[in-house]
């Protein structure tokens, strides 16, 4: 309990450090983990579910096609570790078709929401052994002793990994990497490279829920850190970044203006934006090159007819951090 309320103040803490530091660049940025209060991830949820949004409808197609395969690559007796704790049905159904898993691992830094998946994998799979841990898997940690260190898989679905930034999905690939030892194996679902006006309507909704979801961030603000932001002279705007490969959600100022958070005062120009969030897009050449550098090795890829997103099964190489191997280990066909 102590623990919680610690980290609850931490939170609180860290959370005012990213606003007041991040209001202070020149290009005003907030990282995007704070999207997700109790009101946003029950944004996030209803994103999942509009026609624009492809990505989990399609990714959850993926894994129902081809969960006996993956299941296969996995190998019996496997702990599942997952990376984030999954609100929708793509760990059961990864789950379901696993041969005698030996336990499910989920890791997020939100615990009620943990709670909620714990509770949910043990309903429906009473057999498996269920263990949650309370940490920021984007930071570095430690597997708890009491996890079989044998047949350990990441699992690490949603392209969640396309946002974090380049060097931090490269730690996170290697920090999975150590996770799960020499014989490790990993899942993660990317988001493919695809024309620009699907992506646009992707972050950019008819109905304005990803609109509602940007701008809740200014309700945080103004709700956790005394800040006097009026959302209605604000608009969330989806752009593309080709350099980046990704798209950004930025909140864009209708008029010049200053904003008060927590006594500091921050003016913003006439259409002057806040950025916060990047969503990057990947080609699998491209992931399977990361992968690589981070000591995975591309098993097989599965896709969509029309490849919108990618579902990697890797195993775990070596560790030469600063060896690159000549050959990039691609795989030879794409698997629908
Ligand atoms: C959580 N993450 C994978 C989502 C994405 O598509 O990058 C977050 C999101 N932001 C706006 N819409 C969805």
């Amino acid at each position: 309990m102590l623990d919680l309320v610690e980290s609850k103040f931490g939170q609180h803490e860290a959370f005012r450090a990213d606003v007041l530091g991040g209001l202070a660049q020149r290009q005003k940025t907030i990282p995007a983990r704070w999207l997700y209060d109790q009101r946003g991830s029950e944004l996030f949820e209803e994103i999942t579910g509009l026609d624009e949004y492809y990505l989990t409808r399609t990714e959850t197609a993926i894994l129902r096609r081809n969960s006996g395969e993956m299941a296969g690559l996995l190998g019996e007796d496997a702990v599942l570790l997952e990376y984030g704790a999954g609100a929708g049905i793509k760990s059961e159904i990864l789950i379901d078709a696993l041969k005698a898993p030996r336990m499910y691992v989920p890791i997020d830094i939100a615990a009620d929401f943990l709670a909620q998946t714990a509770a949910r994998i043990r309903d429906r799979f009473p057999e498996l052994p269920t263990r949650p841990i309370i940490t920021d898997f984007t930071a570095d940690f430690d597997m708890p002793a009491d996890i079989p260190a044998q047949r350990r898989a990441a699992f690490f679905p949603g392209s969640t990994i396309g946002n974090l930034g380049q060097s931090e999905a490269a730690a996170l690939l290697r920090r999975m990497r150590q996770h799960v030892g020499e014989r490790g194996k990993a899942m993660i679902g990317v988001d493919l490279r695809k024309d620009v006006e699907i992506l646009i309507a992707a972050y950019d909704d008819k109905r304005g829920v990803t609109a509602e979801f940007n701008l809740n961030l200014l309700r945080r603000i103004n709700r956790e850190l005394n800040g006097s932001f009026p959302l209605e002279a604000f608009a969330h705007e989806a752009r593309w970044n080709e350099h980046e490969s990704a798209i950004e959600m930025h909140l864009v100022s209708r008029k010049p203006q200053v904003v008060s958070v927590a006594g500091r005062g921050f003016a913003f120009a006439q259409g002057e934006t806040i950025h916060t969030e990047t969503c990057r897009k990947f080609d699998v050449a491209g992931f399977a090159y990361a992968a690589q550098q981070s000591s995975w090795r591309v098993d097989r890829v599965w896709s969509d007819p029309a490849e919108l997103f990618a579902v990697f099964g890797l195993h775990a190489h070596a560790f030469f951090p600063s060896q690159l191997a000549p050959e990039v280990g691609l795989p030879a066909a794409i698997g629908y």
